[in-house]
């Protein structure tokens, strides 16, 4: 056991003498936690092997799944990656700093370990000052996965952190909220045409409007399990986002029809004595009769509901709930990321309501 401070930062101006001090933490091959504009990282030196290693120790995460490699200057892609190829270039001028994160031929210098053996890298830079600072002041890449255990929902707290990590890391640098509330877009520039691997906080239109053609890797949007022989991002194969109650997604295009399944599943479960939870959104909110209602947002405003997606699933999980039924939401904008999370989150148990 660790004793794992939290120390609070301004987000929009971080007193630089917090920032060193989890930057001498960094140095020493410890373990970080910061907010990004997505969700809260645990970081440290991506190229020290052995801080990796306790990375994936204080997760339990799979040695197989590598982390994100983030970084405060473009120029340090070229040290990171083998080959940059001009669609790469295109998008890190567009995008960074920003929710994008780029899958690359890896270069020599990254050890084995921080891409989990992979020919490839992932490296994003972040749009937060504070993540920003403290790979400034660090001085090197830093690795950082998502700041929760394996398995359970991204935090975008302080406190979603220390829930998960408290007594595994060394530090938490608490700056609030997230702001966007899912990861990142992770496009993977080995292929051509270029491919999203993990849909997130930048659309799939406005990557199509940069590079003109892009994929959706099937597996990235599924609605059943997809077998991937070789997975190219390896977080596919792993479940993810998961809250501790089990979870229906009910999908259609008819809200109202929509909104009639789900209540007919809360009222199957609650005479089983389920206590139950439904996800809804603002404007279907007041219809259910349940144990506990959320609403993630307005679904003309589907950025609102990226934002407030892991938080509810987290908060189900304290009220209790046995069962989430979840209403499915557009396929589009921000609401492909939240799609992709919550039908890995149902374990792809998903009831499609006809029209
Ligand atoms: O917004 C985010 O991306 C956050 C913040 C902290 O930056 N990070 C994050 O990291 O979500 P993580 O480790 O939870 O997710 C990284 C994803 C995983 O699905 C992993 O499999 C994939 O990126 N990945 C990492 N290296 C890869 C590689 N070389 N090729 C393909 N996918 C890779
Ligand atoms: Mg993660």
């Amino acid at each position: 056991m660790k004793r794992t401070v939290v120390l609070k930062v301004n987000p929009m101006k971080p007193r630089i003498e917090t920032i060193r001090v989890a930057a001498r933490i960094i140095q020493n091959g410890g373990l970080v936690a910061f907010p990004t504009e997505t969700v809260y990282g645990l970081g440290v030196d991506a190229l020290n092997p052995k801080a990796v290693k306790n990375m994936f120790k204080a997760k339990k995460r799979p040695l197989d799944n590598p982390p994100i490699i983030h970084i405060a200057d473009k120029n340090d892609v070229y040290m990171l990656a083998k080959r940059v190829p001009k669609k790469a270039e295109k998008l890190m001028d567009a995008l960074w700093p920003g929710p994008l994160t780029l899958v690359l031929k890896r270069s020599k210098i990254v050890p084995d370990i921080t891409v989990s053996g992979l020919g490839t890298v992932a490296i994003r830079m972040p749009k937060h000052k504070v993540a920003l600072s403290l790979i400034w002041e660090s001085k090197v890449p830093i690795a950082a996965p998502s700041a929760n255990l394996a398995g359970r929902p991204s935090p975008t707290t302080a406190e979603h952190v220390l829930k998960d990590l408290d007594g595994r890391i060394d530090l938490i640098l608490d700056g609030g909220p997230t702001r966007i509330g899912v990861e990142s877009t992770v496009v993977d520039l080995t292929v051509n045409p270029p491919q999203v691997l993990r849909p997130g906080g930048t659309t799939y239109e406005r990557l199509v409007k940069i590079l003109g053609e892009v994929q959706l890797h099937p597996a990235a949007i599924a609605d059943r399990r997809v077998r991937v022989l070789q997975a190219r991002s390896p977080g596919m194969k792993h479940r993810h986002y998961a809250p501790r109650a089990k979870l229906i997604l009910v999908e259609g295009t008819s809200i109202d029809k929509v909104v009639e399944r789900v209540q007919e599943l809360i009222n199957e479960f609650a005479d089983e004595g389920k206590k139950t939870g439904v996800l809804a959104t603002e404007e279907t909110a007041k219809r259910y009769k349940a144990d506990v209602v959320k609403t993630l947002g307005s679904r003309k405003r589907l950025r609102t509901t990226a934002k407030g997606l892991f938080v509810c699933l987290r908060e189900f999980d304290d009220d209790g709930v046995d069962i989430i039924v979840a209403e499915g939401l557009p396929l589009k904008g921000l609401g492909l990321a939240v799609m992709n999370r919550l039908r890995k989150a149902s374990g792809y148990k998903i009831v499609k309501v006809e029209d």
